[in-house]
């Protein structure tokens, strides 16, 4: 269950305050699938940054399954992390220096649970096997982002983020990694949340948020 409180997100430019969050409380409990939306711009990717622990909130708290994540020290988050959450970055975030394969393995490989069947699969699953060898800078962005699907779901966290997950991809692929995601979600009782501009895919999750003006509410799905 994620838990958060009072959080707020102030961003400092130069001498000028930009409040981004004001005062969000929210409660995701084990097993939802939640959607965030809102206009660019208000806040998702940095709320994203903030309940996985990559950010700090200006105030307030955010925890997770009881622990409260400002209360661990950098190694102690970092392994927190690696067990807990996968994040589908908006920009992907692949590590340039690795094959396709081994960004995927990377998860895993650093809780020394290398399990080269899972990989292999999830890339049959979303088209890559021919692209496993090569860097990420030679990948489309569609590739790319599927790249940053397969290291999510191979890892087997219980929590999975995802920004935007299906942003460079054509409708066919689209619909491919959303049915991916939901079915694993489904068979393995993840929490997912997912930020995503298309009220189509909204509308498959539990419950939608939306961010508007720093505040988070729930809309009608
Ligand atoms: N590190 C930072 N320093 C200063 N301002 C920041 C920082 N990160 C984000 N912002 C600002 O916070 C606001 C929210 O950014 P964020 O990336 O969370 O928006 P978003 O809702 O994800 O938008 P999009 O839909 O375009 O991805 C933006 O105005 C952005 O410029
Ligand atoms: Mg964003």
């Amino acid at each position: 269950m994620i838990v958060v409180q009072n959080l707020s997100k102030t961003f400092l430019d130069g001498t000028e305050k930009t409040t981004i969050l004001k005062d969000v409380h929210l409660t995701i409990n084990s097993g939802d699938r939640v959607a965030i939306i809102g206009p660019s711009g208000s806040g998702k990717s940095t709320l994203l940054s903030i309940l996985s622990g990559l950010d700090k909130p200006t105030e307030g708290q955010v925890i997770i399954d009881g622990v409260d994540i400002a209360s661990l020290d950098e190694k102690e988050l970092a392994t927190f992390r690696n067990r807990k959450i996968s994040i589908v970055f908006q920009a992907f975030e692949l590590v340039q220096f690795f094959t396709a394969y081994e960004n995927a393995m990377l998860p895993l490989a650093i809780r020394g649970e290398i399990d080269a069947t899972k990989v292999n699969s999830l890339f049959e699953t979303m088209q890559l096997s021919h692209r496993k060898d090569m860097l990420p800078s030679k990948l489309s962005g569609g590739e790319q982002q599927r790249v940053a699907i397969a290291r999510a779901l191979a890892s087997g966290s219980e929590i999975i983020f995802a920004d935007e997950p299906t942003g460079n991809l054509d409708a066919a692929n689209g619909k491919r990694v959303l049915d991916l995601f939901l079915a694993t979600v489904e068979e393995h009782k993840k929490t997912f949340i997912i930020i995503t501009h298309d009220m189509n895919i909204a509308r498959q999750m539990d419950i939608i948020y939306e961010i508007r003006d720093g505040a988070l509410r729930v809309l009608p799905n």
